[in-house]
């Protein structure tokens, strides 16, 4: 797939895109990025941007300009532009398998205050990365794109994503690696049993568990299937989970 940012920082992305998983999979043809500096599109030769707010407040407004010519510049009939913004829809794992079925993404970061509401009517989505402000999109452009070019195939093992956080709307088990005991602390004994059935029963109850104290939201939304009920009762832990 191809990712196309606009930026008036593409200096931010290069430790970012020659390291580790997406240094690799950049590397290897598995994605390709490019960048649009959103400047060279400005209109007057001092090639401002930004202007004041209508209606006052502080802070600079990015122009729509500049920035609609920027995403022309690239946008075909494939492509999908996605606005960063601290007031755009919650990013998900889920918008983050969209997004990776993707031929072209063009990811548009914007700086200041924002940009002019206007060039909501050329993107097709708008996404924040979570409830805080960052002093523009390019750290929520990084996260998209990490998220994003490790679901492409041959970026990472296909198994790795199968158990992972959020697949099955559920928070991965915790995992241990030597020593079996570490400062006095010791891994669960049935990781080191060899037994496959009740391993994948105890890793079920972790993420339970796990989900219900880290992210209450989402556990109320789980509903418990069968085969969990199944797994509680083996494991007695009826009064534990399945209570109300
Ligand atoms: N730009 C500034 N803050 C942001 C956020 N939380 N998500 C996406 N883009 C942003």
């Amino acid at each position: 797939m191809r990712i196309s940012v606009l930026t008036l920082f593409p200096e931010m992305y290069s430790g970012f895109l020659n390291c580790s998983i997406i240094g690799r999979s950049l590397e290897r043809g598995i994605a390709s990025v490019d960048f649009v500096q959103i400047r060279d599109f400005a209109e007057d030769r001092y090639r401002h941007v930004d202007d004041t707010s209508f209606g006052g407040g502080a802070g600079m407004v990015m122009k729509c300009a500049p920035v609609k010519a920027a995403i022309d510049s690239v946008r075909t009939e494939k492509s999908c532009v996605v606005m960063m913004s601290p007031s755009g829809r919650p990013y998900t794992q889920q918008k983050a398998k969209e997004y990776a079925s993707m031929e072209h993404l063009i990811l548009l970061c914007g700086h200041y205050e924002g940009i002019d509401a206007r060039i909501e009517n050329y993107v097709d989505d708008i996404i924040s990365i979570g409830d805080y402000v960052l002093t523009g999109g390019e750290l929520a452009s990084m996260v998209v794109m990490d998220s994003v070019i490790r679901l492409q195939k041959g970026s990472i093992r296909d198994e790795s994503t199968d158990e992972e956080s959020y697949e099955g709307g559920l928070l991965e088990y915790p995992q241990y690696t030597k020593p079996a005991e570490w400062n006095g602390l010791k891994v669960p004994e049935v990781l080191i049993s060899g037994n496959h059935q009740k391993i994948s029963e105890y890793r079920k109850i972790e993420s339970l568990r796990r989900t219900r104290q880290y992210r209450p939201d989402l556990y109320e939304r789980y509903e418990l299937s069968e085969e969990d009920k199944k797994i509680i009762r083996r494991n007695h832990l009826e009064d534990e989970f399945l209570t109300d």
